[in-house]
């Protein structure tokens, strides 16, 4: 029997009896003594608080959040100073199979009405996707309800209008789980570094691509190649649109640009690029070259604003982020005092995003007992988001060219035209396979694709075999 069936009456406890914002001293008494399956004293809980949980959402993530909840519901009571309490599973099919360790009497199909429930104190939204995750969140924070979310896509597109709605309803609105799963990066962002001036956020942030990549790097496969073998190991989704194309990655560099720099990012407002078009060729100039493919997200302060894109880029394997391997996420953050910080783990996953959830839930029952909540994502900064052609960025260039002299003055000259610095060029192979291989310094994003059309149209390039941007502060020479 779990903890949650030996509470009398928790899942159908009178909304009458309840006001959602109690003062931990007026829960104490509705705190059952003998239900946890504590490893905690009983002694410890007789006069505990009560915080009631709603689940919205019992999927790959929900069902760890309740499982965790169960399972350590002694040590949690302890830690936090209330006993939690699942006290309704919204999901969108009831009668659907479950883990055997969900209390099915909790299961309900209405979302809304379990997320505004006077009972209720915190509402975990792990559903997914714009609505009704956005009308439910927005409605729970109006009712006075703690909010916890994984939803990387609301965030990132509605982030202003539920942060408001936070700030507006004095609720708590927490989501560590939203970007790169069990890491602790964004309540480091938020808090640890607050006294600090984060200049670059840079990381691989989407397991799926990462995998994908690593793969084409270790196999010397294709993209359609690794992209079945991730569908068939379960590391990439049927539709895999969202991870390939960059779309996930780009929500989360939204999320991780507005709390590092203050300001109001959305998902729009990042340039975005995926890994489609990643071809072997341009894996063997990455090898050629030492560096690996990665999909990056980076977010960067400079005189100008910000800048946040997602796309592939070469960086050495001397560079930390090039052994992330397999589905795993790693991001740097660069700040002026604290320097450089590194922060690895599994981005995904149902157990390890339950971490991240669980510790939030932690942070807001603790905050809902000392009658507090916890600190904004500010937007005072206000930065302009840069456009992406006003980015510094360097490119790296391998054409197949005409073996012939006077070729590398041609090219050079196509990069001089549009004030593009070279840092590297070489030639490799003679004849039909000769290939002229540039690397740029930095220059603007625009002046990089303006020398590429223009290196396309040349009469002694043969072909742009491949055009990537280079990242990572030593780079290829
Ligand atoms: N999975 C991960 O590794 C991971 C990592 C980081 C963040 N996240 C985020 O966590 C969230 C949940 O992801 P997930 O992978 O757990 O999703 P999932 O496995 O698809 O689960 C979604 C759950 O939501 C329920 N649901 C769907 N529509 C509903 C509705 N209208 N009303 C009530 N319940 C509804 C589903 O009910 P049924 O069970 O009846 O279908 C299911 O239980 C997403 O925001 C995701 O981006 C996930």
């Amino acid at each position: 029997m779990t903890a949650q069936d030996t509470s009398p009456g928790a899942s159908r406890a009178p909304a009458s009896e309840e006001t959602s914002r109690a003062p931990a001293s007026e829960e104490t008494s509705r705190a059952p003594a003998s239900e946890d399956t504590s490893r905690a004293p009983a002694s410890e809980e007789t006069s505990r608080a009560t915080l009631r949980i709603a689940l919205l959402g019992c999927g790959s993530v929900g069902s760890q959040v309740a499982r965790l909840l169960r399972e350590q519901a002694g040590d949690l009571a302890v830690r936090t100073g209330a006993r939690l309490e699942l006290a309704g599973i919204a999901v969108r099919r009831p009668a659907y199979p479950r883990d055997a360790g969900i209390d099915r009497t909790l299961l309900t199909s209405d979302a809304m009405e379990l997320a505004t429930r006077p009972d209720i104190d915190i509402v975990v939204e792990v559903i997914g996707g714009i609505e009704p995750a956005r009308s439910l969140l927005l409605a729970a924070m109006k009712a006075g309800k703690s909010v916890v979310t994984a939803n990387k896509a609301l965030l990132a597109e509605n982030g202003a209008e539920v942060h408001g709605a936070a700030r507006e309803h004095g609720a708590d609105l927490y989501y560590e789980a939203a970007v790169a799963g069990a890491i602790p990066l964004l309540r480091p962002l938020r808090e640890s570094l607050a006294g600090d001036a984060v200049r670059r956020v840079l990381g691989i942030v989407n397991g799926t691509t990462n995998y994908i990549l690593d793969r084409m790097d270790s196999s010397g496969a294709g993209f359609t190649e690794a992209l079945e073998e991730a569908q068939s190991m379960g590391y990439a989704e049927a539709d895999p649109t969202a991870d390939v194309e960059g779309f996930d990655a780009a929500a989360k560099a939204a999320i991780l640009a507005g709390l590092a720099f203050h300001t109001a990012v959305t998902a729009a407002d990042v340039h975005r690029e995926g890994i489609t078009d990643v071809t072997t060729a341009d894996m063997a100039s990455a090898r050629a070259l030492d560096c690996v493919v990665k999909l990056l997200a980076i977010c960067e302060r400079s005189d100008g604003g910000v800048s946040v894109r997602v796309h592939p880029a070469m960086i050495p394997r001397s560079h930390p982020l090039a052994s992330v391997g397999g589905a795993y996420n790693a991001v740097f953050v660069e700040a002026e005092s604290a320097g450089r910080l590194m922060f690895y783990g599994a981005g995904a996953g149902g157990t390890p995003t339950a971490s991240a959830v669980l510790g939030d839930i932690v942070a807001v029952a603790r905050n809902r007992l000392a009658g507090t909540r916890g600190p904004d994502a500010s937007t005072y900064a206000a930065l302009p988001v840069m456009p992406m052609g006003e980015t510094l960025t360097r490119y790296h260039v391998s054409l197949d060219v005409a073996d012939r002299p006077g070729v590398l003055a041609q090219v050079a000259d196509a990069f001089a035209r549009h004030g593009v610095s070279i840092r590297a060029a070489r030639q490799e192979a003679r004849g039909a396979d000769a290939q002229l291989i540039i690397v740029s310094h930095q220059a603007r994003d625009a002046a990089l694709a303006a020398t590429v059309s223009e290196l396309e149209s040349l009469g002694v390039v043969r072909a742009v075999a491949s055009v990537m941007r280079v990242e990572g502060e030593e780079g290829p020479s």
